[in-house]
């Protein structure tokens, strides 16, 4: 009887030759904080993507027991974990899209920004190992401050010379899950037929959900306007005031992460009218970065679409960002070029 070590290294060829001879597509995926709160739900939900041919669970804890756990799950992806600074380069090599969600989370009265000391010194370590081991990769940026964190990565990027920025997408599509919940509840209709579009970026006043742009368009209040932009901005503070202390938005996180991996993956095989929220860099405004719709394809951002008409609530909430969102971005320069 060969060893087991021996007996997976051979399933795993005979599974990857499977999937060769089947012709269908297969990405690379690379989950980075894959033992924690996020990493392990969205570790689980990748391994369920049919468009994932192998997934790479790296962390600096823990990740052994995850990655045995999830190898268990009889899906096609194949599973390899990584601890660990030392397997940082072979956790990435060969990876097309990235996921980040290294880092930690808020407590109750803390804000995102609160975050970004411990944060901002991961994001860096993580983004210099992408540009030296999968320059190509695409990045889906998950840890906060979000609106400091694409920021840093950019910086990142530009020293190593491997900056596109088609390929750095900052995550804010729970911004847009929520939005779509909140706005199901109030319209009385299922939650999978609301699109709201939220821009701006992913901090409190940051966070703009553009309801006149509701679809199915919809003629909100002005009180179902102030409880609705409140309640999704303040979303994450909901999670983390009933978590207690016990971390941020885990579980919807997860979901959300999925979603917006499978849409960049569905993009990366070419399917056409791919179109989400993110935080890229763009000239939508006179801000270096702004969350937006994108159009995603073959080289990740395709199109950065305009932001369509405001109404005077939502052009007085767009100023108000903006001040905000400009000093997140310019910490979050200053921190690599200080
Ligand atoms: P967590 O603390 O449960 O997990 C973080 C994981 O990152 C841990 O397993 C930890 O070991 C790992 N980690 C720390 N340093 C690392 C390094 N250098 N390399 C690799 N892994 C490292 O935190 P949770 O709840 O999973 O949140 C992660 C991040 O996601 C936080 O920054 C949180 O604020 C952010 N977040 C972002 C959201 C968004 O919408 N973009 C929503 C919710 C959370």
């Amino acid at each position: 009887r060969p060893p087991a070590s021996q007996m997976e290294e051979a399933s795993l060829l005979r599974r990857a030759n499977c999937r060769s001879k089947g012709g269908a597509h297969g990405f690379k995926v690379a989950i980075l904080g894959a033992a924690g709160g996020i990493g392990q739900p969205l570790a689980m939900l990748m391994k369920m993507n049919p468009l994932v041919s192998v997934l790479h669970l790296y962390d600096v804890v823990n990740s052994p027991g995850v990655t045995a756990d999830i190898s268990h799950m009889n899906t096609g992806a194949v599973i390899r974990g990584f601890l660990g600074q030392s397997q940082l380069e072979n956790a990435l090599t060969g990876i097309d899209l990235v996921i980040i969600p290294a880092g930690v989370p808020r407590k109750p009265g803390m804000t995102r920004d609160d975050l970004f000391n411990i944060n901002a010194g991961i994001v860096k370590t993580l983004c210099e190992g992408v540009s030296k081991f999968c320059p190509m990769a695409i990045v889906n940026l998950i840890s906060n401050p979000v609106n400091s964190t694409v920021p840093i990565a950019a910086e990142v990027f530009k020293k190593a010379g491997t900056y596109n920025p088609k390929r750095l997408l900052g995550v804010t599509t729970l911004d847009v899950v929520r939005a779509n919940t909140f706005v199901a509840e109030v319209l009385g209709v299922d939650p999978r037929d609301v699109n709201v579009p939220v821009i701006g970026g992913h901090a409190g006043i940051t966070i703009l959900p553009l309801l006149s742009q509701v679809n199915p368009s919809y003629s909100f209040t002005q009180e179902e306007i102030s409880y609705l932009t409140d309640r999704i901005q303040n979303g994450g503070t909901e999670v983390v005031e009933a978590k207690a202390g016990a971390g941020s938005a885990t579980l919807s996180m997860a979901y959300a992460a999925a979603k917006f991996a499978d849409a960049c993956l569905r993009g990366l095989r070419g399917d056409a009218n791919i179109l989400e929220c993110s935080f890229v860099a763009c000239q939508v405004t006179e801000l270096p970065f702004f969350a937006s719709k994108v159009r995603l394809g073959r080289s990740g951002v395709e199109e950065v679409l305009p932001l369509g008409p405001l109404n005077e609530f939502e052009r007085a909430g767009l100023e108000k960002a903006k001040k905000e969102l400009a000093i997140s971005i310019q910490k979050g320069v200053s921190f690599i070029n200080k």
